[in-house]
């Protein structure tokens, strides 16, 4: 058998393919599913009498921020809907935070700051971090969330821990769906540990469900009931609902996080696109619809998981495990070797682009050279199989030392 992988990884080298699984982006016909974003009519002033055209509400508009509010569960005081990108609001916290600092002790200030990072996690968030000179300390996702031992071992070890940064539902890019009981234990070791380390939910996948996705309680209802507002910011958008880079970022913040984050703003940004705000009110009026679009979403990404998921399936099981997730926009593949960067190298002799690896750990190394992140969304079904077929024929060659 291994043979006959061989050969099959040569014809299609000879394929000379050309495909780009690196990252997780909506297709095509997904994006159609929002055209009528492009046309939408809108009068100049919202129900509540705002000009949209001018300058004015730097926390978004009300019916925006009402949006915000129901999909975070947050109250609308405590809710900012702002530009298009949830990443920059993280950015804008973290830099607010190593500025100004949450209770007053700003960050810059601090010889050696850490953060919590559960890992594999999203690249974006490592940089951040990096930039802003704050030391990464990896604590390893578990399934439903994070390894509950290797964080206390973690806190106890270290001082100045100032922050954790998570993706609490259908984690990029392992897929985790943190249990509310992960949560909350997350929540009673960190806030023992200090009530300035910050908690960032960046829940860009927070409706990105396939079918039978997990419920989850809100963030906002677990801090509440875990006391820790003031240190706890969560974040969404709608990158990957309407338009990347074209629709609505959400915040929402305990008074801690939502003044810092909106004393950085003040400096920054007079207001946010309110045209773009009312236009994606209009378009989707509450969060039912909203969830309603989320379903036509997943009937186009869905049969492109279980293509993937059938293909890795023939891969023997020896050779790794492969994540089964329910929602979000990532597989990952995790070799029983440490091949992970020779897989990767593999599949780009063959035309098939892979995130690289060790991209989902600080600086870019995985220590186990294991986890490949897979993104299957973006190309079409045809495309799609030829390049999990060329993954698995790597993975197999890679493993069993086939030399190709
Ligand atoms: C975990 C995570 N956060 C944030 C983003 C980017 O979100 P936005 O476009 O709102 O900045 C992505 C996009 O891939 C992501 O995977």
């Amino acid at each position: 058998m291994p043979e006959s992988i061989a050969q099959q990884f040569k014809s299609l080298l000879e394929e000379n393919l050309s495909i780009d699984l690196t990252r997780g982006k909506p297709s095509s016909s997904q994006l159609d599913l929002s055209n009528e974003l492009l046309s939408i009519p809108l009068q100049p002033l919202t129900e509540d009498g705002v000009d949209i055209r001018n300058y004015g509400e730097p926390l978004g508009i009300h019916q925006a921020r009402e949006l915000g509010a129901e999909l975070l569960d947050s109250p609308i005081t405590h809710t900012i809907a702002a530009e298009q990108s949830s990443l920059l609001l993280s950015y804008q916290l973290l830099l607010a935070s190593h500025l100004f600092g949450i209770n007053g002790r700003p960050w810059k200030d601090i010889e050696n700051p850490k953060f919590i990072c559960p890992t594999p996690g999203f690249d974006r968030h490592f940089n951040m971090l990096d930039e802003l000179g704050i030391e990464m300390l990896s604590v390893p996702l578990v399934g439903n969330g994070l390894d509950l031992d290797i964080l206390s071992a973690t806190l106890a070890e270290h001082d100045d821990i100032v922050g954790l940064i998570s993706v609490p539902r259908h984690s990029n890019p392992s897929g985790d769906i943190y249990s509310d009981k992960n949560i909350l234990n997350i929540f009673e070791l960190c806030s023992e540990y200090s009530e300035d380390l910050i908690f960032l939910f960046d829940n860009a996948y927070l409706i990105h469900d396939l079918t039978n996705a997990p419920n989850q309680t809100s963030i906002w209802a677990l801090a509440e009931q875990a006391g820790v507002l003031n240190q706890t910011a969560v974040l969404t958008s709608f990158s990957k609902v309407t338009f990347g880079g074209g629709g609505l970022a959400f915040f929402a913040g305990g008074d801690g996080t939502f003044s810092l984050l909106k004393k950085i703003r003040g400096s920054m940004i007079i207001c946010p696109d309110k045209v773009n705000q009312l236009r994606h009110v209009a378009f989707f009026k509450n969060k039912e619809n909203i969830i309603l679009h989320m379903q036509k979403h997943a009937a186009i990404i869905e049969p492109k998981f279980v293509l993937t998921s059938s293909i890795l399936r023939t891969i023997p099981e020896e050779c790794g495990t492969f994540s089964n997730p329910t929602g979000g926009y990532f597989i990952t593949y995790k070799t029983t070797k440490p091949i992970a960067s020779k897989v990767i190298e593999m599949c780009k002799r063959a035309g098939v682009l892979i995130t690289p690896a060790g991209a989902t750990f600080p600086h870019g190394v995985d220590p186990q050279d294991s986890i490949i992140r897979l993104a299957p969304t973006f190309v079409e079904a045809i495309e799609l199989q030829k390049a999990i077929e060329v993954f698995a024929a790597a993975v197999q060659i890679a493993h069993f030392n086939l030399g190709t």
